[in-house]
Parts: structure tokens; C-alpha cells; sequence
């Protein structure tokens, strides 16, 4: 391992000399344009059960991840937001928490997330954590109480309700992971609701008690350090107090669930006030907030980023991911939709709930140029990127084959439809010994074959490698003004092969030309009109081999899915 991240250092240091001067190195910084410290930095989600293992023993820990910030400060992350790894009876893998005050031990102590900190702060990283808003694990000690009786002091923690008669729920909500929202409870003879598993109660956020109990949570975090939250799941945070029945339309869905429309349980417009409040607390820590925020259309992503923009700074866009085949146009269509919007972009291509980007766009035959080709995409838009673990290697989904061998819940519930999310979910891929070098244990998912191939040890002694595309592309981004901070524009916008667009800040252009066709292209561009005087691009970065210093915009080539980067002069 060493030996690979030694070369990675001196592939930095050829490649960008220039790369120590970022503005994550001056955490309060703010540029004359008023940019943020989050508008410039690249963000990493890492899922800690299968980042790093130090111990041994199957599954990852913080420990893990700080014998691995040499490796993510090498690649350019500026942040990492770690997914939940609070104690947690796991059922939902750390999104059912039972302690917001403390770390799982399975994962290591307070005192190993303090030495992750002081590490992280180090290399110039910062932490983000999850911050389960929406609901807690039956087994927290909040919940334990609430349903003891009907009269304990926190009952109206929580969403309790009578049926509509014997056996029947009080309403017709479905929770999002199948079958009734609602879970009797027979101790009081209630019914308690889970948007999510049955062992994940709603938390009532009507209550003020409950929201002062959250904000404190996030004050005691940011007390310790930490740079923000990804709110999970903000979109459910209320409930229509009236529980009026959503909306049925024709057919079923995967757990043979009639489908509806969550209307009266998602997107409530009282969740606003309190994003602004945790924006409030937030702000007195220069620190961020991401949400988990599936949007429809752009206006309710505005809605994220508040009337004032003082809600969330970095709504991720999941509509994004949505464009799930290589078509320039309907890239353009969405990012066009993006730029319209009210708040800054954030981009995101995969995570531990969505089928890998190295699956979704991938052909079978061009993978890993298909995996350069998004790369190329995401992290030359405007806005801040949201990498997730292994996307940089090129690591494939590793979906269960049977299931008996499923662990996420909503895969058993929904095998053969529904495989759960253990696929998108296994060892990080450090080398081609056993296990991926993840642990020298059994570890709690399988690693894919592929792993022999694709591992950060061997990608980064090859520079044809998906590894080294990233090292390359991240190191410009930080240093290029025009990849950082220009405005988008759209270019050659009927070309249904070639998707390119200028990046402009000042007197610096960047444009990009991403081939995301199985043939070679030519694309020509006339950029007089973009005030390029020019008729010619310095390569910055391009995928194919030997690609000349300089190209001709009256003829950029560009192989199968390859991508070009080239600087071009002018405004
Ligand atoms: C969204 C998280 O990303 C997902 O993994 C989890 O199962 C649900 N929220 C419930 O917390």
C-alpha cells in the first residue's frame, strides 16, 4: 500500500506543483466573488462498514479511515461526509440510531473519532456526518420510553395514532421500504409510524421538545469538529396532522404494494422552517448542509435551497442521476434545468442506495472509459461533486446472487425484484490481495472479481487506469479557475453524439467535449460569439493516448466515449 501511495505523492507533485495553495487549506477563506469553502471543495461519501477494516474483523471502522486519509488527501478530497456510525442495532446498517451522541462500537470510540478529526484536520479534510433527521431506531432510548405507556414522557416524540378499527392502520401510507406505514403496538394498543423499517419510528417533529433535542445534537457534533451534515431522508420530516389518505394509482409496485402518490406524507411545506433554524446553527460554524432531497423539478429543488437561500447550500440533485444512458442531449437538458436554478449545483452519479455509475452508464465493453467519461462530466460542471468510495477505481455493483446471501432487508422483502442494496455497498478495493486488502477477514459483503483488476494498488501504477484519470481531473479542477468558478456554457446543441460546453471565468475558458458515442467524433466550434478569439485549445487533460498539446477548434477528435479538456483563450 505504501509503495502505491508513494506513487501516487510523486505523480501530484509532477503533475501539479501548484496543487498545496487550495482554499481548503484556509478554511474560513472566501474568494472576491464570495464563494464558500463547500462551492470549491470536492466531497467523498464513504460508507465506514466498507471503507477501511484496521481490526480485522469484517467490517470497517474509523480507525480504517484514518490509516487512509494520506490515500484521499492524494486524491484531492477536500471533505468527507462518513455515513452513520452511531450505535445502531443495524438493521437499516447505521440509519436506525439508537445514541446521536456517540460512535457504534463496532466502528471504535469517541476517542478514535477524535483522533479521525485531529488526522482529517491535518490533511486539510473535513468531516461531514450524517444526521438521521427523520426518524430514530426502535431501540433508542427515546422511543423505548414513548411507547411504555401512553402517558410517558416521550410519547409525543413520536407519531402515535388509533386504528381505524380492529386491525386496520389508521390510514393508507406505505412505507418506502413496503407494506403499512403504521406498526401496532399492543403494550398500549396504538399504532406507531415508520416511513421506513418497522424498527425506524418517525420522530414528531411537531413536538419542540423533539426539535430542540435534534438541534442539540448537531451542536454537540460541530463542538467536536465536524464541517456539516447530509441530512438523510429530509423529504418525510412531516406528516399531514389530519392523515388524510394519499392518492392511489393503478398498479403495483415492487412489494406488490398498490402504488400511490406521497402527498400527504412527503414534502410537507413545514419542514422548511426547520431547515432554516438548522441553517441558523449551521452558519454559526461556517459549516454545510447536504440533503438527501429527491426532487421532481427544479422548483421543488429551489424550495431546498430556501426563498433566501437560507436553507440548504447543497441540495443534491438526484434528478441528475435520473439521466441513466449516455444521451447528450438529455445531459444538456438537466444540467441546463440545474443552472436555472436558485442555488448552487450538486452533483452526484452514485451512493450506497443507487445502482454504481460504472453499472448504470457502463455498455459491458467500454466500462472504464464510460466510468472517464462521467468523471469527466461531473467534475467539470459548475458546482460542487459528491465522489462516492471505489467510483474513482471503477468498482462495479456486486449484487447478491441468492437470497440467502442478501443482508439489506428490502432486499428480502423484495427478492427477485427488489435485491436490496448490498451490491453498491461492498469493500472498499485497496489491492488484489485477498478481500481487496479490505481485511484479512471474511468481510461482511463480497468483493467482486473484478477487484484483481480494479484496486487503488495496481490502478495507480497504470495510467490508462479509471485511478489515474481521477488523480489527473481532480488536481485540475482545484487549480483551474475556470473549472472552479465559471459560468456554463452550453455548446453545439444538437450534436447527438458530442456533449460540450465552455466553462468561463474572466479571461479563462475551459472547454470540455465529452464523445459519449461507441464512434470516434470530430467536433468543430465557432466560440467568436463566447468572446474565444482563438482557434485553438491547449490540452489540459484528454483521454486518448499521445493527444497533441494543441488542437484545432475547427476539428477536436475525440476516440469512443473519450473525453477532451482543453484551455482556449479569451473572456
Ligand atoms: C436514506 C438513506 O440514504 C438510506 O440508506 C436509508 O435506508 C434511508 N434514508 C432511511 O434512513
Amino acid at each position: 500500500m505504501r509503495n502505491s501511495f508513494a506513487l501516487l505523492a510523486g505523480l501530484f507533485a509532477l503533475i501539479v506543483p501548484q496543487f498545496t495553495l487550495t482554499a481548503a487549506a484556509q478554511p474560513h477563506s472566501v474568494d472576491a466573488e464570495g464563494h464558500q469553502w463547500w462551492q470549491h471543495a470536492v466531497f467523498y461519501e464513504l460508507y465506514p462498514r466498507s471503507f477501511a477494516d484496521s481490526n480485522n474483523d469484517g467490517i470497517g471502522d474509523l480507525n480504517g479511515i484514518a490509516s487512509k486519509l494520506d490515500y484521499l488527501k492524494q486524491l484531492r478530497v477536500d471533505a468527507i461526509w462518513i455515513s452513520p456510525c452511531y450505535p445502531s442495532p443495524q438493521v437499516d446498517f447505521g440509519y436506525d440510531v439508537s445514541d446521536y451522541e456517540n460512535i457504534d462500537p463496532m466502528y471504535g470510540t469517541l476517542k478514535d473519532f477524535d483522533h479521525l478529526a485531529a488526522e482529517a484536520k491535518q490533511h486539510n479534510i473535513r468531516i461531514i456526518m450524517d444526521y438521521v433527521i427523520n426518524h430514530t431506531s426502535d431501540q433508542h432510548t427515546w422511543f423505548l420510553d414513548s411507547r411504555s405507556s401512553r402517558t410517558a414522557a416521550h410519547r409525543d416524540w413520536y407519531i402515535w395514532r388509533d386504528g381505524k378499527g380492529p386491525d386496520q392502520p389508521p390510514n393508507n401510507w406505505l412505507s418506502t421500504f413496503g407494506h403499512s406505514a403504521w406498526k401496532f403496538d399492543p403494550k398500549t394498543g396504538q399504532y406507531y409510524y415508520h416511513f421506513f423499517y418497522v424498527e425506524q419510528p418517525d420522530l414528531n417533529w411537531r413536538n419542540p421538545e423533539v426539535e430542540k433535542a435534534m438541534f442539540d445534537v448537531t451542536r454537540w457534533w460541530y463542538k467536536r469538529g465536524v464541517s456539516g451534515f447530509r441530512l438523510d431522508a429530509v423529504d418525510t420530516l412531516f406528516e399531514d396532522p389530519n392523515l388524510t389518505d394519499n392518492p392511489v394509482r393503478p398498479g403495483t409496485n415492487q412489494f406488490g404494494d398498490p402504488e400511490m402518490d406521497n402527498k400527504y406524507n412527503t414534502k410537507l411545506p413545514e419542514l422548511h422552517g426547520v431547515l432554516r433554524d438548522l441553517r441558523k446553527v449551521a452558519d454559526e460554524s461556517n459549516a454545510v448542509l447536504i440533503g438527501e432531497t429527491w426532487t421532481n423539478d427544479i422548483a421543488e429543488l429551489n424550495r431546498y435551497y430556501g426563498e433566501h437561500n437560507d436553507e440548504l447550500q447543497l441540495p443534491m440533485d438526484f434528478m441528475f442521476t435520473t439521466v441513466n444512458k449516455l444521451s447528450p442531449s438529455d445531459f444538456r437538458a438537466q444540467i441546463a434545468a440545474v443552472e436555472s436554478a436558485s442555488g448552487w449545483p450538486t452533483y452526484v452519479i452514485s451512493n450506497h442506495d443507487i445502482i454504481r455509475s460504472y453499472n448504470r452508464y457502463g455498455d459491458g465493453q467500454h466500462n472504464d472509459a464510460i466510468a472517464k467519461l462521467m468523471a469527466g462530466l461531473y467534475l467539470t460542471l459548475r458546482g460542487t461533486p459528491i465522489m462516492y468510495y471505489g467510483e474513482e477505481l471503477g468498482m462495479e455493483n456486486n449484487d447478491p446472487k441468492r437470497k440467502e446471501d442478501v443482508k439489506d432487508p428490502i432486499g428480502q422483502l423484495g427478492w427477485p425484484k427488489q435485491k436490496g442494496r448490498d451490491g453498491e455497498r461492498t469493500p472498499m478495493q485497496w489491492n488484489g490481495s485477498p478481500n481487496a486488502g479490505f481485511s484479512t477477514t471474511k468481510p461482511w459483503l463480497p468483493v467482486p472479481e473484478s477487484y484483481k483488476t480494479h484496486n487503488v494498488a495496481s490502478e495507480s501504477k497504470d495510467p490508462s487506469s479509471v485511478l489515474y484519470f481521477y488523480i489527473h481531473l481532480l488536481a485540475l479542477r482545484h487549480s483551474n479557475r475556470a473549472l472552479l468558478d465559471g459560468k456554463y456554457i452550453a455548446l453545439n446543441e444538437n450534436d447527438p453524439n458530442v456533449l460540450s460546453y465552455l466553462r468561463q471565468y474572466r479571461g479563462e475558458s475551459v472547454l470540455v467535449v465529452l464523445n459519449m458515442s461507441t464512434s470516434e467524433q470530430k467536433a468543430s466550434f465557432d466560440l467568436k460569439s463566447n468572446g474565444v478569439s482563438g482557434t485553438e485549445a491547449t490540452t489540459l487533460l484528454a483521454t486518448a493516448g499521445g493527444q497533441a498539446k494543441q488542437a484545432s477548434l475547427s476539428a477536436i477528435t475525440v476516440e469512443p466515449f473519450g473525453v477532451y479538456i482543453g484551455q482556449v483563450s479569451g473572456r
